[in-house]
């Protein structure tokens, strides 16, 4: 899999978000999405307040990373989000999520294997990523990263871990 990785003709890039209001709104806007709602695990709208409270205190776990992906040469032009939370010493989460505009043509799998690399930058040895047993899309994505099924939780999701040893 290339690490270069090209939406609409532009290089895509991962970055580290920032707490300006350009970030908190993007990620804003994709959690309260009716994508972001079908997708978490808490179905509710978030208001704005609660966002920018949970996007701080995210940023200031040590392991854990926000990241925002975007088109630098389209001034910026952000078509995405993934996030590396703190499990334990050795495991690390994964969640991720694109603008619908910008699925279906691979970035989702660059996006999944750019957050592997990060959480090995991180000395994890495992991440683990829940999904919805009728996401196929992620299921596959996951699967084409490497990543193995391992169970069937309490929670009605399943799932997936690679290990980066
Ligand atoms: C999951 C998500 C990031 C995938 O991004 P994407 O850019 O569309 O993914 P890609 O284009 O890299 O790959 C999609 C793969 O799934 C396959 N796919 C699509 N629909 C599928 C289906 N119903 N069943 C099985 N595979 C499917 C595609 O064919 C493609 O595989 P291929 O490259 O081998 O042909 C994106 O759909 C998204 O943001 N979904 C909403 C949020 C979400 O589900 N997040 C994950 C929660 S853990």
């Amino acid at each position: 899999m290339h690490s270069d990785m090209r939406f609409s003709g532009h290089l895509v890039a991962l970055r580290l978000a920032t707490t300006r209001i350009a970030d908190t709104f993007f990620t804003w806007g994709l959690r309260n999405g009716e994508r972001g709602r079908a997708v978490s695990r808490n179905k509710d709208p978030i208001p704005w307040e609660r966002h920018l409270a949970w996007f701080k205190a995210f940023t200031e776990v040590h392991g854990q990373a926000l990241y925002i992906v975007d088109i630098p040469a389209m001034q910026g032009l952000r078509i995405g989000t993934g996030r590396i939370h703190h499990v334990d010493q050795d495991d690390c989460e994964i969640s991720y999520m694109l603008s619908e505009a910008a699925t279906g043509q691979g970035v989702g799998t660059w996006l999944v294997a750019q957050l592997c690399k990060k959480a090995s930058h991180f000395h994890y040895a495992n991440v683990i990523a829940e999904v919805q047993p009728d996401n196929l899309t992620s299921c596959h994505v996951l699967e084409k990263n490497g990543f193995h099924l391992e169970s069937t939780n309490t929670s009605d999701l399943i799932r997936y871990q690679k290990s980066l040893a």
